[in-house]
């Protein structure tokens, strides 16, 4: 008898798909960037000048930087949101996220000090390859303020990107498969955790025991990301039926978690060809709220913190207009019990860290809204894993 497995099946190792095993590898991604990137005997009472970050950034691409510009496509634009927030967040820099097809033939006005960040998972994708091209020729003949400084954030450090740009970001996910990124996702969005906490150790916009209590929050990561993997998944995979013939989907977020609402929705999308809209809750008032009534499902990421309240309230008007709501939010929550008619949850962790722990349910709800679908889900119709071309 012979064995028939293909190579494919092995490779999956005993996943149906590889878009569900890349799901179920990101908390051992993340593992690896902390070992590769934390400094193990960094302490804040050391006196020591070394910082707790370990990126291997030279002083000429992060020192004296007064804005940053992140150009960047698809998923890559989402995680680039993310990092806006976390560069303006923690270590104050002002910053900007354009897609690199749209900055190509429309750069911003050339500022200085401006430290430039390519985002891309595979380092080939054409439209921010151009971007950064651009970017460079125009800043190389300037005076030293306005030189290009250009840093690449990629999962493939041998790729086109890694070649072009003076220091890469290596953010160590291991080869994608899934057209649809999510563990490329969440190793990108970890590589903007430990640029933004250099940062701000760097312009000390952070005391070294607020550094050193986010750092911690990281280090539970992978743990708590296994947790939602393990408890979350049965219950989704379940929750799946009930969309057999859904249409349209609402996903609603707001702060750090916004971007998480528009990758939630890009992933759906993607993989299901189900249209949905991610948007920033306070917005929904603004139009989306026309499109409600109950064949419109409203999925909510409400994790305590500064904008929690609002999202309550925001999911609270949507289930006014008949909408089905699923909240993302923590285990130990009460309010959300009574507001939501689905909860996916995830533990308890700092708000700042939360958008790695809410991703983890949406992906999960992609793949089993499309896998119920019978579609295919490692190679959507119409889309490429990375593309080279204009
Ligand atoms: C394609 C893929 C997306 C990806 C985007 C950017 O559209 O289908 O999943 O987010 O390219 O890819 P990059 O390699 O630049 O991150």
């Amino acid at each position: 008898r012979t064995l028939d497995w293909s190579l494919t099946t092995v490779e999956k190792q005993g996943f149906r798909h590889f878009m569900l095993k890349e799901i179920y590898e990101q908390p051992n991604v993340i593992r690896t960037c902390l070992d590769a990137y934390l400094n193990p005997h960094w302490h804040p009472q050391d006196n020591s000048e070394v910082s707790p970050i370990n990126l291997g950034l030279s002083e000429a691409m992060l020192g004296n930087v007064e804005n940053v510009q992140i150009l960047a496509c698809g998923t890559s634009w989402h995680s680039s949101l993310l990092g806006k927030y976390l560069i303006e967040q923690l270590a104050g820099i002002p910053t900007m996220v354009q897609y690199a097809s749209e900055f190509r033939y429309a750069p911003s006005p050339i500022t200085p000090n401006t430290l430039s960040i390519g985002v891309t998972q595979s380092g080939e994708t054409a439209d921010t390859l151009a971007a950064l091209e651009t970017e460079k020729q125009r800043r190389i003949a300037l005076d030293s303020k306005y030189r290009p400084r250009i840093l690449g954030v990629t999962n493939r450090p041998e790729s086109t990107l890694a070649h072009m740009v003076d220091e890469i970001i290596n953010t160590q996910a291991g080869i994608e498969i899934g057209v649809a990124a999510t563990k490329s996702f969440t190793a990108q969005v970890m590589g903007f955790y430990l640029l933004a906490l250099e940062l701000a150790y760097r312009r000390q916009s952070l005391s070294l025991e607020q550094i050193e209590t986010i750092i911690n929050g990281l280090r539970h990561l992978p743990r708590q990301m296994e947790l939602v993997l393990e408890k979350q998944e049965p219950i989704i995979e379940e929750l799946a039926h009930e969309f057999n013939d859904t249409q349209d989907f609402i996903f609603l977020g707001r702060g750090v978690n916004f971007p998480i609402a528009l990758e939630g929705a890009l992933k759906l999308k993607e993989i299901s060809y189900i249209h949905a809209e991610g948007y920033p809750a306070g917005e929904m008032k603004h139009g989306p709220i026309a499109l409600l009534d109950a064949k419109v499902p409203v999925v909510a990421i409400a994790m305590p913190g500064i904008v929690y309240d609002k999202v309550i309230s925001n999911a609270q008007e949507a289930k006014a207009r008949d909408a089905r709501l699923i909240g993302v939010t923590v285990i130990d929550d009460l309010d959300a019990s009574h507001t939501f008619n689905d909860i996916l949850t995830v533990p308890r962790v700092d708000e700042i860290l939360s958008p790695m722990l809410a991703v983890i349910p949406l992906q999960l709800l992609a793949y089993h809204i499309a896998a119920r679908r019978g579609l295919d889900v490692d190679q959507p119709r119409n889309l490429a894993k990375s593309v080279t071309v204009e």
